[in-house]
């Protein structure tokens, strides 16, 4: 097993909660089964099932554990596995996203597919798909790949944050046929390779779960870059919006996916 980290996490227990030490590493086609029990096991926790579609074994076998085609990290807690990421590298498949955002061939190529993230729900609290995240984001920037791209439930507050905390940016929102059986999806991206991160203007605030108003948005140029909770609130929260501007310059809107 290729280790990437240790550190201390807090396990949730009915006496409070507990520090344990955690391995973080990169896994194999032999973690095949600990991933799907634990995948089958998040599932089976989850309080809304639109926001999570489990992948099948052959996902895992012929993508996310397979070299070239995908990759792995799991976190391990006295030999259990409690969290794992999956990535994928679409390639110019009918399945890369970066089609829907006009990408052309050679960036194409350099795209990658941020999968499935889970966290055993005695270990959630402690951030730990944006634990998985850095060293995946680390990865991908030496392996040459540019293109970051998920979809991710409008509805689900954690995922949403943790992956806007890592820079990526909401580009759109729809209904998504295929695996996904019709649920409501982002669409986010971040270019790795892009030198100047962009700040946002015109701003404006919309709750999660005002479709409309994101789309219009989404079609005007808008970006939406960050979360704020609600007061009182647990399945309302607010995105915010804005127009994408470069740092330095000033004037010229840019896109947040363009190169320079
Ligand atoms: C998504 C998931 C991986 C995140 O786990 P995690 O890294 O432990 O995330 P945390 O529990 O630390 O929470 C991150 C943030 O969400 C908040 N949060 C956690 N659960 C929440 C809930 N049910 N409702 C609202 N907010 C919630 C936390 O307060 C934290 O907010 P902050 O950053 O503003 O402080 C985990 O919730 C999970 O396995 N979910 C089921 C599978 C799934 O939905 N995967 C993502 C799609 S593939």
């Amino acid at each position: 097993m290729e280790r990437i980290s240790t550190g201390t996490i807090l396990q949730q227990t009915k006496e409070g909660p507990v520090e344990k030490n955690y391995v973080m590493a990169y896994l194999t086609m032999v973690h095949i089964d600990q991933v799907l029990a634990l995948q089958q096991e998040v599932y089976d926790s989850m309080d809304d099932r639109q926001k999570f579609v489990p992948d099948p074994r052959e996902f895992f076998e012929e993508v996310a554990l397979k070299d070239g085609k995908g990759r792995m990290i799991g976190v391990f807690v006295e030999g259990d596995m409690i969290a794992a990421r999956s990535i994928s590298f679409p390639g110019l498949s009918y399945e890369n996203l970066g089609w829907e955002l006009h990408l052309d061939d050679e960036d194409l190529k350099r795209v990658c597919h941020l999968e499935a993230s889970m966290v055993r729900t005695d270990f959630r609290g402690n951030h730990l798909q944006g634990v998985m995240l850095k060293p995946t984001m680390e990865y991908l920037q030496q392996a040459g790949y540019c293109m970051v791209l998920c979809t991710i439930s409008p509805f689900n507050y954690p995922s949403l944050k943790n992956v806007m905390d890592a820079g990526l940016v909401i580009r759109d929102v729809k209904v998504r046929g295929g695996a996904y059986g019709g649920k409501l999806r982002f669409l986010l991206a971040l270019n790795l390779c892009r030198p100047v991160h962009p700040t946002y203007a015109d701003l404006c605030t919309v709750q999660n779960t005002d479709v409309t108003v994101q789309k219009s948005l989404l079609s005007l140029g808008y970006a939406g870059y960050a979360l704020q909770k609600l007061p009182g609130k647990r399945k309302f929260f607010a995105i915010q919006y804005g127009k994408p501007y470069p740092e330095l310059a000033g004037q010229v809107a840019v896109d947040p996916l363009s190169k320079s």
